[in-house]
């Protein structure tokens, strides 16, 4: 088994710990530590009878629930098999501009998926490293450099790795610029909603912007697989017309609905965050060594006077934790790794591992 491109390869990381995969501690995956929710379970469970049924292929129940859950109407919205599925069908919207010369912006480091989903349809990237420009108005500026109104633009919001909040003001000018705009809000929804900065609320004013959601992080289940596209009718008619009719299962649309509905799990979600990722950050200040980036999402990104690729793998044979390196984005390299954050008392056991791996380094 191959070293991971993503987070979350247990299987890899128990084969050097010497242990089962689920003795594995992963902080590698950003995924929420506190669900699934019981109310989503219980709607998974509650499908058993309807495997012998194929989905109703329109997602009526979850698209309703999603309308009257963003404002937003039903027909603006299209679930899919997590977000990657619809990165992919993204993808195959933004390599439809090079016929007209256009390319697609990166915007750097990127999320490694977003290069699989460009080159599945040989569309035409190019970089733009958010390091050199720091903010999205330099990069506006950089910009001037190409044709924008023939481009398209990827951007995450909040920004995986560095956990950064671009916001609204800063993107619409963007979008006010490229063909095609396509803003992942995968970790949007941890920022509790008097400090998101989603697009959600311009979609309908922008046919050229499409949003992508996930529920897989904040409601963990990545194994379920379900996300969502938000954007206009036409696209979305477009791209249900390019995959299978029925990519989301009768448990993932059923999970969706029960979800998206559980206000006590979103509240208990707020609260928790915020306080368990200061602990965190606090933590790993005190290691000599290392740097945590501030981040608004569910993880901290660290910079690291040590080989990360050594400290992964003292950790894992150590301590059977798991952290994420940075190999899959080129610009950080073996001095960067990446943590979720976790309960108060695994986030101290990662710490007290570090301190450990870090001391053995000096
Ligand atoms: C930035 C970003 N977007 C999208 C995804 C894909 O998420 P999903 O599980 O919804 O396919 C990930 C998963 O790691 C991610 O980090």
């Amino acid at each position: 088994m191959g070293k991971q491109a993503h987070g979350g390869n247990l299987v890899w990381a128990a084969a050097l710990a010497g242990c089962s995969p689920s003795a594995i501690l992963d902080f590698s995956a950003s995924i929420s530590p506190l669900g699934p929710p019981g109310s989503v379970l219980a709607a998974i469970e509650s499908q058993l009878n309807n495997i012998q049924h194929y989905p109703d292929p329109n997602y009526s129940d979850l698209r309703n629930t999603l309308s009257h859950f963003h404002q937003l109407p039903s027909e603006w919205i299209m679930p899919g098999n997590g977000s990657a599925e619809l990165l992919t069908l993204a993808g195959r919207d933004l390599a439809g501009l090079s016929a007209n010369l256009g390319a697609t912006v990166l915007i750097t480091p990127a999320f490694g998926d977003y290069y699989r989903a460009l080159a599945a349809y040989e569309a035409n990237v190019l970089e733009f490293s958010l390091f050199s420009a720091d903010s999205l108005g330099l990069l506006n500026f950089q910009l001037s450099a190409i044709s924008t109104h023939t481009s398209g633009l990827l951007l995450n919001n909040p920004h995986n790795p560095t956990g950064r909040l671009f916001r609204r003001e800063e993107i619409i000018p963007l979008v006010d610029k490229f063909a095609l705009v396509v803003v992942d809000e995968a970790f949007m929804d941890f920022l509790p909603p008097e400090e998101e900065q989603s697009l959600l609320g311009a979609v309908q004013d922008y046919p050229n912007l499409v949003i992508l959601r996930s529920l897989t992080k904040f409601y963990s289940l990545p194994g379920l697989r379900l996300g969502y596209a938000v954007g206009s009718p036409q696209r979305l008619q477009r791209w249900q017309s390019w995959r299978d009719p029925w990519s989301v299962n009768c448990f993932a649309t059923a999970a969706g609905v029960a979800a998206i509905q559980d206000q006590e799990f979103q509240q208990q979600t707020w609260s928790w965050l915020p306080q368990a990722r200061q602990q965190l950050f606090d933590g790993l200040v005190k290691i000599p060594g290392l740097t945590p980036w501030n981040s608004t999402a569910n993880f901290l990104l660290v910079e690291s006077e040590y080989s990360c690729e050594h400290l992964q793998e003292q950790l894992l044979k150590k301590y059977k934790i798991l952290i994420r390196d940075c190999h899959s984005f080129p610009e950080l390299g073996d001095r960067f790794f990446r943590v979720a954050v976790r309960t108060t008392s695994e986030n101290k056991l990662l710490l007290t591992a570090l301190q450990g791996v870090v001391g053995n380094q000096e």
